[in-house]
């Protein structure tokens, strides 16, 4: 099923298939989505999406952050919102997109950021396997708290080992 998904940038008629990504931590508004697709026209983001038969399944992003004003967590290239809609869990689509998103990092720094809670153990094993390696846990992380208390932050620079891409 991941074979036949396709994988594209975003763009203004998936808005309404987006919407069904309430799951995520951030309920999105359609202005919400629509800013994001913007932005990504204006190559200051990566919004992916996997379509597979003509239900948008995954999303994710790429972009830069700056340093928080409240937390340690470093300015970079971040990977985030990688959400796929649980039917369409466990085909390979997260790697399929995080895959793609690291390579469009890399073609403008040296090293990938991403930070995830401590109890996500999915998407952690996701990232190991792509060669993410912690670096810090902290209770909120570029702003962002977690259920639970803790997250981690890691880091993966462009030429380290990884199982896949
Ligand atoms: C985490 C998430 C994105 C994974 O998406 P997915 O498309 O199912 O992941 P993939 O099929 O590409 O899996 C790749 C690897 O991730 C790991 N993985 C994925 N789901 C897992 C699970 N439920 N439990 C343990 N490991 C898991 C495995 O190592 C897997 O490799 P394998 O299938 O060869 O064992 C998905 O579960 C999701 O949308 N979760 C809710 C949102 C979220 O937590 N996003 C991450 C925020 S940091």
């Amino acid at each position: 099923m991941a074979s036949a998904a396709v994988l594209r940038p975003a763009v203004h008629d998936d808005v309404e298939g987006l919407l069904a990504f309430d799951i995520t931590v951030v309920v999105r508004t359609r202005d919400d989505w629509a800013a994001a697709i913007d932005k990504a026209a204006r190559g200051e983001r990566l919004l992916l999406v996997a379509e597979v038969e003509g239900v948008i399944a995954a999303f994710a992003q790429a972009h830069r952050l700056e340093q928080h004003p409240d937390d340690a967590a470093p300015a970079g290239w971040y990977l985030t919102g990688v959400t796929v809609l649980p039917l369409y869990r466990r085909a390979g689509l997260a790697r399929r997109l995080t895959t793609a998103r690291l390579a469009w990092i890399f073609a403008r720094a040296d090293e990938s950021w991403y930070f995830a809670n401590a109890q996500n153990t999915a998407s952690i094993d996701l990232h190991t396997q792509l060669g993410f390696t912690e670096v810090a846990r902290a209770a909120a992380i570029h702003g962002v708290r977690f259920d639970g208390g803790e997250g981690i932050l890691f880091r993966r620079g462009a030429t380290d080992p990884s199982t896949f891409g």
